[in-house]
């Protein structure tokens, strides 16, 4: 007899599934939905939801909610369909045209920091929807880069809706859609039958992936060095600390001096204290302060410590039972880290450091929550420690090396990168972000055989050893960023496996 599947077993038998979704369900589904998307259902969309719940649990057969929830609970790819049909995708080209407008006014600001660098333009827009708003500033920056070849653009779009994201990638839109276009901007798009399509060099540079705002470390050599961050009408829906979290990952994830554009209608007030606001003709935007590296910020272990110590029952419940073991923490912590439960994950690691102050597993887990926090000389220390312990450790060498490119000590993070390789010759990021610094130092054939083992690498081992830093992305959409990069040094020699210089 063939093994049930886990749908087969959850749907364990069929009547017919009851229209009416009871207020203790719903509550079951809003909070669950609220804590894996930041999306806080209030009451006035329970209608809404059941219709949703309605359609998914009858198409897998279920006889009632909870077991569709448990069975929801366990496959991601359900939650996403289900995550498909209750988010509100509304969007259109040049949605309020004011922001595009100071977009383009902060564009002179933005190459300036960028012209001696790698004169490249970077911006993110987080909660794309159908893809509009980043085919808009593609537009808009293209149109204001004009015939100067000698500058890239790449927006990234992101959305939790694949439907959506389907969307963005055939870039097929219909009249309607279209109306909000101005004539001017049609020589961006092409005919396709009675619908438009984005044309070759918008498709060129727009690319999108799914990433889920909500999902806690966000990936350091993924998800930074923007020089602007769109997030439209999205952390609306959210809970306020939802919001403030979002928001401290876009500071964390901006080049200094980077811009954040909100909904127009939306404030910071109340969430972050982070950012200067600056009007800009009329629009307001918000701005990340330059910040000079600051070593020496803090030491861990024996402020964790004497936290610890000093505070015996706060924290979270779980690290009060004295009697926990070490090795119970210390997997309690992992899950709630992996889950992205940063917040539940931090007391467990103090407690445990507070016992073994030298482990290296948990001076790792806490160098990468310090590294994405911006604390980089805490996150230093940590690697430190791990290193201290296990000299040959790949993930810690890696995550010094990010941190180190990360506050402006390109060549330290060279050495940490090469040390990386030294341990797992695998490790595709350490080979991207190897290739990014030889780069930016026009070492092109360095670069280019860097790039080539980072795409190999990534295109054959998605689950490769390094996977946790890719923060929930796709191997292949990582690929992408290493095609990007190999693309601005040419394609020429270089091709070589695993070799370093
Ligand atoms: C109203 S649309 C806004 C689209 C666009 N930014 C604009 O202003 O025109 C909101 C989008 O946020 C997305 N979204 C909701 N929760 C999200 C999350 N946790 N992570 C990423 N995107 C999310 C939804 O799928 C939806 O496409």
């Amino acid at each position: 007899m063939q093994p049930k599947s886990k749908q087969e077993s959850f749907a364990s038998y069929r009547s017919l599934l009851s229209p009416d979704l009871s207020p203790e369900e719903f509550v079951l589904f809003r909070d669950h939905i609220a804590e894996q998307s930041g999306l806080f259902l209030d009451e006035s969309k329970m209608d809404s939801l059941r219709i949703s719940l309605l359609a998914r649990a009858t198409l897998h057969d279920f006889s009632s909610y909870l077991e569709y929830l448990d069975f929801m609970r366990e496959s991601p790819g359900e939650f996403n369909e289900l995550l498909s049909l209750i988010t509100n995708n509304e969007t259109s080209f040049f949605r309020y045209p004011g922001q595009f407008e100071a977009l383009c006014a902060l564009l002179p600001e933005i190459m300036a920091r960028r012209a001696t660098l790698d004169r490249r333009i970077r911006i993110w827009s987080a909660g794309c929807s159908t893809g509009e708003e980043p085919y808009s500033i593609a537009m808009c920056v293209l149109d204001y880069l004009g015939e100067d070849i000698s500058w890239s653009l790449e927006v990234f779009g992101t959305d939790v809706s694949k439907r959506a994201l389907a969307i963005c990638e055939s870039g097929v839109y219909d009249e309607k859609a279209i109306r909000s276009l101005e004539p001017r901007w049609h020589r961006y798009m092409e005919r396709a039958g009675d619908k438009w399509r984005a044309g070759p060099l918008l498709k060129k540079t727009v690319s999108f992936g799914y990433h889920n705002l909500i999902k806690e470390p966000y990936p350091l050599s993924v998800m930074s060095d923007w020089d602007i961050i769109f997030c439209r009408n999205v952390t609306i829906y959210f809970k306020l600390e939802s919001t403030r979290r979002v928001i401290k990952n876009f500071y964390q994830s901006l080049n200094p001096g980077g811009f954040l554009f909100i909904g127009h209608s939306e404030t910071l007030r109340t969430i972050s204290d982070d950012f200067a606001s600056r009007e800009v003709n009329g629009v307001f935007v918000y701005q990340k302060q330059e910040e000079p590296w600051a070593p020496g910020v803090k030491e861990i272990s024996s402020q964790t410590r004497s936290r610890a110590d000093e505070e015996p029952g706060t924290g979270e419940e779980t690290v009060r039972q004295a009697d926990t073991s070490f090795a119970e923490l210390l997997r309690q912590a992992t899950d709630e880290f992996e889950q992205g439960h940063i917040d539940q994950a931090r007391p467990l690691l103090e407690a445990a450091l507070s016992r073994q102050p030298d482990n290296a597993d948990v001076n790792l887990i806490l160098s990468y929550i310090y590294a994405n926090e911006g604390q980089y000389q805490s996150a230093i220390d940590c690697c430190r420690k791990t290193l201290d312990v296990q000299p040959l450790s790949a993930r810690a060498h890696y995550l010094l090396g990010v941190v180190y490119d990360k506050v402006g000590k390109p060549d330290d993070a060279e050495q940490e990168f090469k040390k990386t390789l030294y341990a797992d010759p695998n490790f595709a990021l350490a080979h991207l972000n190897l290739a990014n610094i030889y780069r930016m130092q026009g070492k092109n054939d360095l670069a280019r055989r860097a790039y080539h083992n980072a795409i190999d690498l990534l295109m054959q081992q998605p689950e490769g050893d390094w996977v946790e830093f890719l923060g929930g992305f796709m191997g292949d959409l990582v690929a992408e960023t290493a095609k990007k990069g190999l693309a601005q040094v040419g394609r020429g020699a270089g091709k070589g496996r695993k070799q370093q210089d």
